[in-house]
C-alpha cells in the first residue's frame, strides 16, 4: 500500500483535508503516517485507520520512507525541509498546499478538473512536485474554465472579494471578535427601536477606528474591507494580484499568455472567496452558448441565472460556504460591446481553494 506522510494535518487547511479524505474514504487506499513538529511519539490520530505514533516532521529518515508526502504545514516548512529531503536523494511525490514551489519549472499547479491532462503528462514525464494553486485562481478556473478550455478568453479583469480564511485561522477569529466589539458598542441603542441611527453610526465608526482588534489584519475588517492582500510589488500590484496571471496561465499551460489582472480585496466573509469578472471574449457569442460552456466546465459548477431573487439566495457566502459547489452567476453582456461579459464566481476557499485539489492529486497517483 502507498505510504503517505501527512504534515500540517492539524492546521486549518490540514483539518479540512482530513475531513475530506475521511468523507471520500481515501484512508482505505493508503498507509498514512502523521508527522508533527512538536509531539513526536504521541499517538497518531485515527481517521478510521490505526497509524501508530506521530513522527518528527524534521526527521529526514522518517520522511524518506514515504512514497508521497502531503504538506499543509506552510511555506517556511517547505523551504526548509523539502529542499533538504530532495538533496538527500528522496524521489517520492511532494504535494504541497503552500505557494513556495508553484512557479518552479519542475512543479505543476494542481487543479485536475481543469488541468488533468497536464498533471497526468507531468506524472508520466517523471515530475514529482505538485502544488495547490492560489485559492482565488482555483475558484476562478473552477467557475469559468469552460471558456478558457475553448480558447475563447482574450483577457480577464478579476476584482476579488476574499474571505478572512485566506489570511489564516487567527484572522477568522479576529474578524468575529471585531463583529462582537461593534455590536457591544451599540447593543443598548439597537435594543431601542427609537434610538437615532446617526448615533448608532457614530458609535460604530468609533468602535471600528479604536476598538476593533487589529493584531492579525493590518486594518479593521469587521464592518469594512481592506483593498490590499499580500506583499507590495514594484509595479504597483499586490502579490495576490500578480498571482492571477502567473498562475492561471501556468495551470492552463498556455502558449501565449492570457492577461489576467484586477484588484484583490479582503472582505468580512469567513471562508468564501468571490470574484467579479469582466471577460473579453475573442468573439461575440450568444448568452445561451456562454451559459452552456460555463455549465460544461465541471460537475461542481452551480449555475445561477441572472435573476435578482435567485442570485440573492444562491450566489452568496451563506449559500456556498462549506460546500464543493462553485457558484457562477451575474453573467450578462456589458455595455462595452458584445464580446464583453460579466460573471460573478464564488467558492469555498478552504475546499476547492486549498484542500480538495491536494487529495485529488493523491487519488491520481493512486490510480
Ligand atoms: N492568498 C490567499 C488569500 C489565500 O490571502 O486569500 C491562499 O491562497
Amino acid at each position: 500500500m502507498t505510504k503517505v506522510g501527512l504534515v500540517g494535518w492539524r492546521g486549518m487547511v490540514g483539518s479540512v483535508l482530513m475531513q475530506r479524505m475521511q468523507e471520500e474514504k481515501d484512508f482505505d487506499l493508503i498507509e498514512p503516517t502523521f508527522f508533527t513538529t512538536s509531539q513526536t511519539g504521541k499517538p497518531a490520530p485515527n481517521f478510521g485507520k490505526d497509524a501508530g505514533v506521530l513522527k518528527d516532521a524534521n526527521d529526514l529518515n522518517e520522511l524518506s520512507a514515504m512514497d508521497v508526502i502531503i504538506s499543509c504545514q506552510g511555506g517556511d516548512y517547505t523551504n526548509d525541509v523539502f529542499r533538504k529531503l530532495r538533496a538527500s536523494g528522496w524521489t517520492g511525490y511532494w504535494i504541497d498546499a503552500a505557494s513556495t514551489l508553484r512557479m518552479e519549472d519542475d512543479a505543476v499547479i494542481i487543479l485536475d478538473p481543469v488541468n488533468d491532462g497536464l498533471i497526468r503528462k507531468a506524472v508520466a514525464d517523471g515530475i514529482k512536485n505538485f502544488a495547490g494553486g492560489n485559492c482565488t485562481n482555483s475558484i476562478l478556473l473552477m467557475g469559468v474554465g469552460g471558456l478558457f478550455r475553448e480558447g475563447l478568453v482574450e483577457w480577464v479583469s478579476s476584482m476579488t472579494y476574499q474571505a478572512a480564511s485566506g489570511a489564516g485561522a487567527n484572522n477568522m477569529r479576529e474578524l468575529v471578535k471585531g463583529m462582537g466589539v461593534i455590536h457591544s458598542a451599540v447593543a443598548d441603542e439597537l435594543a431601542n427601536p427609537a434610538s437615532a441611527i446617526l448615533d448608532i453610526d457614530r458609535k460604530v465608526a468609533q468602535a471600528i477606528r479604536h476598538d476593533v482588534p487589529t493584531e492579525f489584519f493590518p486594518a479593521p475588517l469587521a464592518g469594512g474591507l481592506i483593498p490590499w492582500i499580500d506583499k507590495q510589488l514594484e509595479n504597483g500590484q499586490s502579490k495576490e494580484e500578480w498571482k492571477g496571471q502567473a498562475e492561471v496561465n501556468k495551470i492552463l499551460g498556455t502558449d501565449k499568455t492570457i492577461p489576467v489582472d484586477g484588484l484583490c480585496v479582503r472582505i468580512g466573509a469567513m471562508r468564501c472567496h468571490s470574484l467579479a469578472l469582466t471577460i473579453k471574449l475573442k468573439k461575440d457569442l450568444p448568452l445561451s452558448e456562454i451559459e452552456a460552456l460555463i455549465k460544461s466546465t465541471n460537475q461542481w459548477v452551480k449555475w445561477v441565472p441572472n435573476d435578482r431573487s435567485i442570485t440573492e439566495q444562491e450566489l452568496t457566502p451563506a449559500s456556498i460556504t462549506g460546500k464543493l459547489d462553485i457558484g457562477v452567476g451575474r453573467v450578462r453582456k456589458l455595455n462595452m460591446g458584445p464580446e464583453y461579459i460579466s460573471a460573478f464566481v464564488i467558492g469555498d476557499q478552504l475546499l476547492w481553494g486549498a484542500a480538495e485539489p491536494l487529495r485529488r492529486m493523491l487519488r491520481i497517483l493512486l490510480d
